[in-house]
């Protein structure tokens, strides 16, 4: 589902939660406060975030940090929303903790129960994993043994030993389901349960110890969702920084673009399909090269013989497009039959911009990639020096300049290009 109904749908039940579920259950007030730790919702006087705000500053603070905040601004009763009906505790000091809903006091099937009144789509024994493939799961847990509702900023970072020692074993009780994504793929190593914790999962996500203790706080953690290309470089490049290929990525019109490694790879790629799986993103952005591979003469990319980047180096600053390597030496590369140094090779290197001044290199309408309909057209673009006796009229004979000069790419005996 799109995160806009999905949103929607949560503001309709809270929406419901506050004018319409508390007529069901009966006028508010004017009984006496229930046992806090009844079931949800409980009855009793309510008395407005703000009244709660005036002793439990931090706590609100930290709830507008959670995903929560929003709850505040949306009806009088934001925090009694989860803590019940707050007007007895308010009032009196002295009884405050007992005369209040602590949603931990609560014992399980009441406190999921409050949460599943706005998050309905969670199921209330499996979680998020109904579904899919189960994470051993522990007895009488609830929501709040992962999701913490006031994000807490000051829970200590652990200590550098401490990260030393942890493994990533540490992200199981929360993220069991997640500990299935790298086995048999390329990170398969860094993904082991009892690997290093340094080294496995939180090599990629900063902060993730601070995060399993804190416990489950995303603010502490990088969660690698869509983050700007400077931050996906900085953490692939922990590992992958000395290889070759990678030397010029920042200066790359990739990266330049914000395209960043997560935009062509998945952390999790199957080994041997690197290549294969980056490919397949390319036609994402650029839809337009995706298109000349659909004309009638186009190198055979969409039959699968080649790839993008056999010709493209999308890693690097270099070959830029009107760079020889890409315009001339990765031509030269499959088609050896057109490599210079020829004798008579005025059409080759360095004078002209490469192959690509009369191949187009996608596809084209034309045969044998020519970017004019006919060679006559290609040759005229240049040669207006041809000798007088090269009559053009419709239909002569030299019309068809390859019928003569065949050797079009260089020759080894004739500076005239004939065979
Ligand atoms: C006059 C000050 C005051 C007001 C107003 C107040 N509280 Fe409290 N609250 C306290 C004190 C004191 C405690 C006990 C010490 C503590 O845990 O900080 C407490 C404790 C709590 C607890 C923890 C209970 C437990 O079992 O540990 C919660 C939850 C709570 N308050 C929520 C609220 C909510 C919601 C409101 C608004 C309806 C509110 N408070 C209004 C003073 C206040
Ligand atoms: C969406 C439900 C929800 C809302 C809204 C909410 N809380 Fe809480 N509150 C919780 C939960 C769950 C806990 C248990 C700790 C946690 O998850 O952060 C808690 C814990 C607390 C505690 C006790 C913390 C402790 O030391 O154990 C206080 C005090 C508190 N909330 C006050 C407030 C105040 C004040 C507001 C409004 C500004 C508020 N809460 C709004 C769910 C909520
Ligand atoms: C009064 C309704 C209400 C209650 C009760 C409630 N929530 Fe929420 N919750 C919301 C709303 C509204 C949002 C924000 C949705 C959004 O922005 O997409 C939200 C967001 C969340 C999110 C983040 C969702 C996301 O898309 O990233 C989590 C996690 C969450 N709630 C957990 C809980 C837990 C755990 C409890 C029980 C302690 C709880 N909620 C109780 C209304 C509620
Ligand atoms: C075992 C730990 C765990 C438990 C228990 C748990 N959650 Fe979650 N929940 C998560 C994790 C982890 C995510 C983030 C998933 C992600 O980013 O892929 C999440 C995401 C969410 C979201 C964001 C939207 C979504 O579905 O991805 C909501 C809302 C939510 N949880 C509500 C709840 C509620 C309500 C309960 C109790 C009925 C609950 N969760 C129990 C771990 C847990
Ligand atoms: C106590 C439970 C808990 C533990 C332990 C835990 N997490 Fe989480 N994690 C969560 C919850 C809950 C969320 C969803 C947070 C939210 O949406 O508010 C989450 C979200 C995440 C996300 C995704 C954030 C996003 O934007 O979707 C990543 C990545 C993550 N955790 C990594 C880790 C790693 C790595 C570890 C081990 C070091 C770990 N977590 C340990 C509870 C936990
Ligand atoms: C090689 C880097 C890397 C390693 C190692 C890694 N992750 Fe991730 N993880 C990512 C990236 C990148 C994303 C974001 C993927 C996306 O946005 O599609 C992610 C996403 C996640 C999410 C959110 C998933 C979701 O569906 O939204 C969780 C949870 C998570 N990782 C947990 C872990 C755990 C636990 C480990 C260790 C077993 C781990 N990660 C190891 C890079 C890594
Ligand atoms: C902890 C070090 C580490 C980090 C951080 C890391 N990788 Fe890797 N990566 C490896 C190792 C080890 C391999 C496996 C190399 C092998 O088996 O030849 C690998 C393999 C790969 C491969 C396949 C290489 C090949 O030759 O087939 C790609 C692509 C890749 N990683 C991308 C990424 C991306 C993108 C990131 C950032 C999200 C990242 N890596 C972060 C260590 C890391
Ligand atoms: C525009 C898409 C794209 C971006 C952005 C991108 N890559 Fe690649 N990457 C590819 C393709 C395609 C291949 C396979 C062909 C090749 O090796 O050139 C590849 C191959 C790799 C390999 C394997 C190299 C080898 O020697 O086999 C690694 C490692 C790698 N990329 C890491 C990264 C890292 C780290 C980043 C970010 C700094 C990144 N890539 C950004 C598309 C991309
Ligand atoms: C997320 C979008 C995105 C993806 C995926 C992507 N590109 Fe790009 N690409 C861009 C942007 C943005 C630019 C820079 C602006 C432009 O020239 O259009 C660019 C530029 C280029 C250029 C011109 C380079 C230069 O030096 O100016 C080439 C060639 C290219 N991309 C090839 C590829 C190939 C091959 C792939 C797949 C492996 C790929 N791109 C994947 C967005 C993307
Ligand atoms: C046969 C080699 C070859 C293949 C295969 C190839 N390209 Fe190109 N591409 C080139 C050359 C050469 C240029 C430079 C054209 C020029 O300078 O006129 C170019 C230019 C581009 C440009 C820049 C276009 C512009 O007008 O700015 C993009 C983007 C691009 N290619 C993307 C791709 C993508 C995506 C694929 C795979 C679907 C691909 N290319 C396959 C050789 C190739
Ligand atoms: C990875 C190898 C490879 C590279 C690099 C490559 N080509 Fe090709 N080229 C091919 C293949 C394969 C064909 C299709 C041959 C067939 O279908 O029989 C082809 C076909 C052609 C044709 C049409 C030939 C005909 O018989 O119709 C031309 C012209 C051509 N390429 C020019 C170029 C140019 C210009 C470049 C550099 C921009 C280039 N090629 C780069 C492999 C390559
Ligand atoms: C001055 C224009 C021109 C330049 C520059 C040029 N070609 Fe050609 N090329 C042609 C023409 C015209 C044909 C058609 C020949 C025919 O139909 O017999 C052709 C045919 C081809 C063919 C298919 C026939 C064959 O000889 O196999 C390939 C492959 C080819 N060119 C590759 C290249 C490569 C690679 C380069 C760069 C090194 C290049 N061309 C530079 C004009 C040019
Ligand atoms: C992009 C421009 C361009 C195109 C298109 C082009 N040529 Fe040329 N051609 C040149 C240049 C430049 C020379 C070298 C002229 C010189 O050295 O005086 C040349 C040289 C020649 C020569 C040798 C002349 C000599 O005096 O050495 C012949 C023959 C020739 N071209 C035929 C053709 C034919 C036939 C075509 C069409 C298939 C063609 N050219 C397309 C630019 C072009
Ligand atoms: C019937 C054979 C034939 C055809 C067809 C033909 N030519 Fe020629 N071309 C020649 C001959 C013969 C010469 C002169 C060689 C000499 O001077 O010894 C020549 C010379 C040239 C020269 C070199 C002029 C100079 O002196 O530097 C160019 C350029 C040229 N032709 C271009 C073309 C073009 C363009 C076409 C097509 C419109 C074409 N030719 C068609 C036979 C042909």
């Amino acid at each position: 589902m799109s995160p806009v109904p999905t949103t929607a749908l949560r503001w309709a039940l809270v929406l419901f939660v506050l004018f319409v579920a508390p007529a069901l259950v009966g006028p508010r007030g004017h009984q006496d406060p229930e046992d806090p730790t009844a079931p949800w919702p409980r009855r009793g006087d309510y008395t407005g975030p703000q009244r709660c705000a005036e002793c439990h500053q931090q706590r609100e603070r930290e709830l507008k940090r959670g995903h929560h905040g929003g709850l505040l601004d949306a009806g009088l009763d934001g925090c009694e929303i989860c803590h019940g009906p707050g007007q007895g505790h308010a009032d009196d000091e002295d009884t405050a903790p007992e005369r209040i809903t602590h949603p931990h006091k609560l014992g399980p099937a009441a406190s999921i129960a409050l949460c599943r009144s706005c998050h309905a789509e969670v199921d209330p024994k499996d979680f998020h994993w109904r579904d899919r493939h189960k994470p051993l799961l522990s007895v009488g847990m609830t929501c709040t043994t992962c999701h913490l509702i006031h994000a807490d900023r000051t829970i200590a970072p652990p200590k550098p030993e401490e990260l030393a020692r942890a493994t990533n074993r540490s992200c199981t009780s929360c993220h069991a389901t997640a500990m299935c994504v790298l086995p048999g793929t390329v990170h398969e190593d860094l993904g082991r349960l009892d690997g290093p914790l340094a080294t496995g999962c939180a090599i990629c996500h900063d902060g993730a110890l601070h995060h399993a203790i804190s416990p489950g706080s995303k603010h502490l953690l990088e969660s690698m969702h869509a983050s700007p290309a400077a931050v996906q470089y900085a953490v692939c490049t922990r590992c992958h920084g000395a290889e070759d290929k990678l030397a010029h990525v920042r200066s790359g019109s990739h990266h330049r673009h914000e395209v960043g490694c997560l935009q062509c790879h998945s952390p999790a790629v199957e080994r041997g399909r690197v290549r294969a799986d980056a490919e397949k993103k390319c036609a994402a952005c650029h839809a337009d090269i995706q298109a000349q591979f659909a004309l009638p003469h186009h190198h055979p990319v969409p039959e699968g013989r080649m790839g993008c980047t056999d010709c493209h180096e999308v890693h690097g600053a270099r070959p830029r497009l009107r760079d020889h390597a890409l315009t001339e030496g990765a031509c030269v590369r499959c088609h050896p039959q057109t490599r210079s140094p020829f004798p008579f090779n005025a059409h080759q290197t360095g004078r002209q911009e490469g192959c690509v001044t009369c191949h187009l290199p996608h596809g084209a309408s034309n045969r044998r990639l020519l970017a004019e309909t006919t060679a006559q057209q290609n040759c005229l673009q240049c040669h207006g020096d041809f000798p007088a006796f090269h009559d053009q009229t419709q239909g002569a004979v030299y019309t068809d300049c390859l019928r003569c000069h065949t050797q079009i790419h260089g020759s080894n005996h004739d500076r005239f290009y004939f065979r």
